[in-house]
């Protein structure tokens, strides 16, 4: 089977190549030589040299080569599903697209567990501050509207996985080493809003799995899937579990939403800073994935004590904390202020 993955060395399709190769497939992947290729030595993995952005290159890695499965792992706007499609329609065995539940999250007519179905309710009133990333959930349900719009069984198959908060050794994000430290560092812990809310992350050998796994079932042809761990925290229950694994009883000071956005601390450009804090339930249905491609997820048991152990012994520092003592301040000030109160 010839297998191409646009991507290829980022921190999920890598994973996703370690597995197929370990299935005893070939695969070309397809990036543009910037990020480390762990597979420079691996005879089953061919790198070619290039940037999506540019459709000549694409084109050369794409026309006449006839793939049996083209996995797009890094398509980010409508564009970008749509040049990939024009190329590939009527030549190809299987596409399969790496989406987000972000496509549900930008709705607030999405019902919990949420199903795959509920992937175009309505757009909410535009949210700057939205944690699953307002303009990044636009742009991939437009990918996901434009690749449905071509999907047909023979000439174009598509199958697409919309992934949670993806965790694990090497996630460039760090979302959990923001807790990790924060924890160890034994100094009190700001917690956004009441901490109650639902939400799902999911493990990265999970996703990498069941991107593999979605090979053997034909039924997956024409479907989405969302994967996630089937373990369900609110953000207080998560940093409960944390702290067991890590061995210190954190000092967890709740600080109002509202108090809290108008603090610079609490956003940089690129979204909200503090991980997991959904502000609203956000749970999702595996009924579908677990059905037709028998997913099971591993126990946060198991995965998360090696992400501590490889996220203690490979970073320095995760997002914000250079503004640790800030942080740290602002609890000292809003405990002399508000001696009564536990939302802050
Ligand atoms: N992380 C999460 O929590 C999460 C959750 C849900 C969905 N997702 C989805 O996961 C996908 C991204 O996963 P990832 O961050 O782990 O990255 P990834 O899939 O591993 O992709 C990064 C790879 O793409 C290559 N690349 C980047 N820009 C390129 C370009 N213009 N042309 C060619 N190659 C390019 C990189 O190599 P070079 O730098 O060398 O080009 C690298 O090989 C996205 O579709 C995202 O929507 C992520």
């Amino acid at each position: 089977m010839k297998i191409l993955l646009v991507g290829g060395t980022g921190f999920i399709s890598k994973r996703i190549v370690q597995n197929l190769v370990g299935r005893g497939y070939n695969v070309t992947i397809f990036n543009r030589g910037l990020s480390a290729n762990p597979f420079e030595l691996n005879k089953r993995v061919n790198c070619v040299i290039g940037n999506r952005d540019n459709e000549n290159d694409l084109k050369k890695v794409l026309m006449g080569k006839k793939y049996d499965v083209v996995y797009d792992m890094i398509a980010y706007t409508e564009n970008h599903s749509r040049i990939i499609t024009n190329i590939l329609k009527g030549k190809i065995g299987r596409f399969i697209h790496c989406s987000t539940i972000s496509v549900y999250m930008i709705s607030d007519a999405v019902h919990c567990p949420i199903t795959e179905d509920q992937y175009n309710r309505k757009v909410m009133k535009y949210f700057a501050r939205n944690p699953f990333g307002m303009d990044y959930g636009i742009n991939k349900r437009k990918c996901e509207e434009i690749l449905w719009s071509e999907h047909n069984d023979k000439t174009f198959p598509v199958t697409m996985l919309r992934p949670t908060f993806v965790a694990g050794p090497e996630d460039p994000s760090k979302r959990d080493y923001f807790w990790i430290q924060r924890i160890l560092d034994g100094k009190p812990l700001l917690v956004p809003g009441s901490g109650d809310f639902a939400f799902q992350q999911v493990f990265i050998d999970d996703v990498a799995k069941a991107f593999c796994d979605l090979l053997d079932h034909d039924i997956t042809i024409g479907n989405a899937y969302n994967v996630a761990a089937e373990e369900i925290f609110s953000l207080n229950e998560y940093l409960g579990k944390l702290s067991e694994l890590l061995n210190v009883q954190p000092d967890i000071v709740h600080i109002d939403q509202e108090n809290f956005d108008r603090l610079d601390i609490s956003y940089f450009p690129g979204g909200d800073v503090f991980p997991y804090n959904t502000r609203r339930t956000s749970i999702f249905s595996l009924e579908k994935i677990k059905k037709d491609i028998s997913y099971k997820s591993t126990p946060f048991k198991v995965w998360m004590p090696k992400t501590i152990e490889w996220f203690v012994k490979n970073n320095k520092d995760s997002i914000g904390y250079d503004k640790r003592q800030s942080e740290i301040e602002l609890i000292k000030n809003l405990r002399n202020k508000h001696k009564n109160y536990e939302l802050i």
